[in-house]
């Protein structure tokens, strides 16, 4: 199937179609991407669209993809628009498999069921100045830092900084807790 090729090794839960970015989803994700630099990864990039329109802001841009066929599309795309392999580079690698601790933007557009499971990965993976921007379907636990969007295009944005000082803190009161009911 064109949707579903190089899906056979991913467990059943964690699998995500393909449904590319709406028009104005891309636009709001930008938004979000206003004024940041560095290195971008999207995960599970489609045919291209986040990361090629990223690489035109100036960001060093990163797209894994399991479907070789999407995957061709979007390097021909890249190549028709003159972004160099530097500027965009694909991936045909599972991203549940790669290392997220060299980016410090990452975009996602996948499915519900993957969400929670994310939070984890990036959450320990991600370094200190990441943005997370999640299209369509938000974090079940991370508070965003802002958003974009209503409905079916709505994008939010998560801050890694607040966000590890957040799980701190409630690290922090859960143990004072604990000692008191302890008797400390
Ligand atoms: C909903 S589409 C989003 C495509 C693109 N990011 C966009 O916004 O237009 C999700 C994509 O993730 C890819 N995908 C799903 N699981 C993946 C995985 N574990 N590793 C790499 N790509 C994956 C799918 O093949 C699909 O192309």
């Amino acid at each position: 199937m064109f949707v579903l090729p190089g899906f056979r090794k991913i467990p059943f839960k964690l699998k995500v179609p393909y449904l590319p970015s709406g028009r104005v989803q891309c636009e709001n994700v930008m938004k979000l991407l206003k004024g940041r630099q560095g290195r971008l990864v999207d995960l599970g990039s489609g045919d291209g669209r986040l990361v090629l329109t990223a690489a035109s802001m100036g960001l060093q841009c990163t797209g894994y993809e399991l479907n070789p066929i999407l995957l061709l599309f979007a390097k021909t795309q890249a190549r028709w628009r003159g972004i160099s392999h530097g500027q965009a580079t694909f991936v045909n690698k599972d991203f549940w498999m790669a290392d997220m601790s060299s980016f410090n933007n990452v975009t996602i557009f996948l499915a519900p069921n993957v969400m929670g499971p994310l939070e984890q990965k990036l959450s320990t993976e991600l370094p200190e100045d990441a943005r997370v921007i999640a299209c369509r379907f938000p974090f079940p636990n991370w508070p965003p830092t802002c958003s974009e969007g209503s409905g079916l295009d709505q994008v939010w944005a998560y801050d890694m900084k607040s966000m590890k000082k957040k799980a701190l803190l409630h690290k922090n009161t859960f143990s004072v807790f604990s000692c008191q009911s302890e008797g400390f």
